[in-house]
């Protein structure tokens, strides 16, 4: 993480007070989809029926690093937003910057201790003190699936086992139609990616492998095992899925034109935004092998350091608000997300939901309740960064073995 200097930190203090007007509260993240713009605008309703201003910073580009790129560069200026969307250990590094405003009066006063899971209070704190607010749970280990060109390939139900998704892939392909609808990216190569090494190596090779970084398992016959799966899906894919949007891709299932996507939840948002209705027009499963396991995404938004007291207030009332009922019932029903707040009624949620919150809590108590690695949650972006890329450039590059593509990930977990 780059060293802030003494300057840039009592700039950023200084600036941020003179330029806010009473109430302002400037909000940088990174949804801009269909169902993300819908989900992120439940926020601002609710900030503004509090008297609030909401002060859209929206970077485009799925996974967030565009927006993590445009963070850094507003607080090395002395110019940072009140609140930015961060997560996992990227917090950590942000407080031990001590840009980050402490909010335990917030979390006392809203007994956020009581109302979330232990281990998710602490991602939020920083040497004891709560320093952001999470927003919800994200399952990452999905498939989805578009049921008319499932029934079109003769192709029975979602596959559990990776013969049986192959199986599958192959009637798709044979009834001329897209086997796999996947996004060229390096963050969605490397969520399939995880997916998969949670799938062929189980929770526990997912955490030693890509969790403890655990160089043994990364030159396991296992990771050889994902990395050659890894390979084989892209044979599903088609032509032009370089570079295009997770959401786009997402689409291609939705109109039926391929049959799968490997993704997080924030697709089912997607699919919801559109009107599609779970289990009639799209379906929804654990990727394969992956049933007895979860990859969480949650995420969060951290609160700058300003000097206004109204600014002050509207973060307060920022963070109240994302841990509030009312907040975690209406965004996560538009985003596909679950509630991080325990004992939320799920009345109003579908199967999907459903499905996630159960194995949550059954994965959390079988120790298969693992962080995703593709999406902040488990190393340091740096280490994160450094395997994502050599994930990838495997997936771009056929030239490249799978011996190779070992070595290529186990020195990029070395990353500092
Ligand atoms: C994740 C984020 C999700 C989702 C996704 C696609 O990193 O945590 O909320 O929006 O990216 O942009």
């Amino acid at each position: 993480m780059m060293k802030l200097s003494k300057v840039a930190l009592a700039m950023a203090v200084v600036v941020s007070a003179g330029a806010l007007h009473a109430g302002e509260v400037e909000v940088l993240h990174y949804w801009t989809s269909g169902g993300e713009a819908k989900s992120v605008a439940e926020l601002k309703k609710i900030m503004q029926a509090k008297g609030h201003v909401w002060k859209d910073f929206a970077v485009a580009g799925g996974g967030g690093d565009n927006a993590a790129t445009v963070l850094k560069s507003r607080v090395v200026s002395g110019n940072p937003p009140a609140a930015a969307q961060i997560k996992g250990p990227a917090i950590q590094e942000w407080a031990a910057e001590g840009v980050l405003a402490n909010l335990d009066s917030v979390a006392k006063a809203e007994k956020w201790d009581s109302l979330l899971p232990k281990a998710v209070a602490d991602g939020m704190k920083y040497k004891g003190s709560y320093v952001a607010v999470p927003v919800n749970v994200h399952r990452v280990n999905w498939i989805w699936a578009n049921p008319e060109v499932l029934k079109k390939a003769g192709v029975a139900g979602m596959p559990k086992t990776f013969p049986e998704f192959f199986a599958a892939a192959d009637k798709i392909k044979a009834a001329g139609l897209i086997a796999v609808a996947h996004g060229g990216q390096n963050w969605q190569d490397f969520t399939t990616f995880e997916s998969v090494v949670l799938g062929v190596g189980g929770a526990k090779f997912y955490s030693d492998a890509l969790v403890r970084l655990d160089p043994k398992a990364l030159n396991s016959p296992t990771m050889k095992t994902s990395l050659e799966t890894f390979r084989k899906i892209k044979g599903y894919t088609d032509a032009a899925s370089a570079g295009r949007d997770w959401n786009l891709t997402t689409a291609m299932v939705m109109q039926g034109k391929a049959g799968f996507q490997f993704m997080g939840d924030w697709a089912k948002g997607e699919f919801l935004a559109a009107g599609k209705v779970p289990g009639k027009d799209f379906l929804c499963a654990a990727a394969p092998g992956t049933a007895t396991a979860y990859t969480y995404n949650i995420d969060s938004f951290a609160m700058f350091k300003l000097k206004s007291a109204d600014a002050q207030k509207a973060q307060g009332d920022l963070a109240a608000a994302i841990m509030g009922t009312e907040f975690q019932e209406i965004f996560n029903l538009n985003k596909g997300s679950i509630p991080v707040r325990l004992n939320m009624n799920l009345d109003k949620f579908d199967d999907c939901a459903k499905q996630s919150a159960k194995d949550f809590v059954t994965t959390s108590k079988t120790g298969s309740l693992v962080p995703s690695i593709a999406h902040g949650m488990a190393v340091s972006p740096a280490a994160e960064g450094a395997i994502k890329d050599a994930v990838s450039q495997f997936w771009n590059d056929d030239k490249i073995s799978v011996d190779a593509a070992m070595k290529n990930i186990a020195s990029a977990a070395q990353t500092k």
